[in-house]
């Protein structure tokens, strides 16, 4: 459950009655509740330490994989496949020596880049575990574990290349994260299960219908969502089109930004309410890249209002209003 800023004796408490995490998973076959374990035996198994999960209903199993629990129904996700030749861009190593050098920067000034964890701290939420979904190498988690937002990090997408490139990621910076392949149509966890779950640049990739039905599972799952999309903007399209026209194309494949009036619309639906809103900015995004290079650039840290012209991201935050209560609020 989460709490505002909490106090330190929890993860101690915690310790000793172990972290459940088999209870929030469920069967995304058959929905049934009660996954089991598979008999444990020698290997590395990442943050599940047995080797798969079977399902008594439907014998469905789902096996580990270099730390990567493989929690998918066997079916054609051949639409998804444009996705490794983004992942294949770039190495979790490379990624990992880009956020060792911005960890290494004041924390003001990392604040005044990264929206999801500023928006986070403002509310004063701290997660017991916090679930990304399609994490790509999950820098959004580890952003926010670095500023102790959430305990625990979960990742889950469907490309498996990048899952296990993301387990990696993490082990360079000492976190074991719980890696699950699985389908945002269909979550293989609980109602309410998770405490926090965070995605960036995710749901631009849906449109209508499918994208209401694809933020309703999230709500499902979750009792608090941070989510951060391409905004609408006159500094997105300006952004995009130079981008393309310099690089040949725009390398996110399918993509509409959505409007601030949609987003809030899709998340503040049934029992979920809106707990904040924050944007991310091209100015800020250029401070960062100077800043990367040349320490002065990181000593100013304001974001003045006139920063919202040129705004590429909506933030949102959304939280149950009864938080073990149904997300559809039927
Ligand atoms: C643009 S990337 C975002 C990466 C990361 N969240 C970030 O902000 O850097 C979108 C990710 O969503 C994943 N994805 C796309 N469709 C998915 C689906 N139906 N289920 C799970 N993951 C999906 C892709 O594999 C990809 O890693
Ligand atoms: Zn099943």
């Amino acid at each position: 459950m989460i709490k505002k800023k909490r106090a330190s004796a929890a993860p101690a408490e915690r310790a000793k009655g172990g972290y459940d995490w088999l209870s929030k998973l469920r069967c995304p076959a058959c929905g049934h509740g009660s996954l089991a374990k598979l008999a444990p035996r020698a290997g590395d198994w990442g943050a599940w330490g047995v080797p798969g999960l079977r399902c008594p209903k439907c014998r469905e199993r789902y096996p580990v994989e270099e730390g990567v629990l493989r929690l998918i129904p066997q079916g054609d996700y051949s639409r998804y496949a444009y996705w490794e030749k983004f992942h294949s861009t770039v190495t979790a190593e490379d990624i990992a020596a880009l956020y060792k050098r911005r960890f290494g920067f004041d924390e003001a000034f990392l604040l005044s880049y990264y929206a999801m964890p500023r928006l986070a701290r403002r509310l004063g939420w701290k997660a017991e575990e916090s679930l990304e979904l399609g994490c790509q190498w999950g820098s959004n988690s580890l952003t926010l574990q670095r500023f102790g937002v959430t305990e625990r990090v979960w990742l889950l997408d469907i490309s498996v290349f990048a899952l296990k490139a993301a387990v990696r990621f993490f082990r360079l910076f000492g976190v074991t994260p719980y890696a699950i392949q699985a389908e945002i149509h269909k979550l293989p966890f609980k109602d309410a299960a998770i405490d926090l779950s965070i995605s960036g640049g995710l749901y631009e990739h849906f449109v209508g219908e499918e994208q209401e039905q694809v933020v309703e599972e999230n709500c499902r799952i979750s009792r608090r969502v941070l989510c951060q999309v391409p905004e609408s903007s006159a500094a997105y399209w300006g952004y995009r089109r130079l981008y393309s026209l310099l690089k040949g194309g725009w390398p996110f494949g399918f993509e509409v930004p959505v409007s601030w009036g949609r987003l809030k619309a899709l998340f503040t639906r049934g029992t979920f309410r809106l707990a904040g809103r924050d944007w991310h900015d091209l100015l800020s995004a250029v401070r960062m890249v100077v800043g990367e290079k040349r320490a002065w650039a990181r000593a100013v840290t304001a974001r003045p209002f006139f920063f919202y012209l040129f705004r590429h991201d909506a933030v949102i935050a959304v939280e149950r209003r009864a938080p073990d209560g149904p997300a559809s609020g039927a």
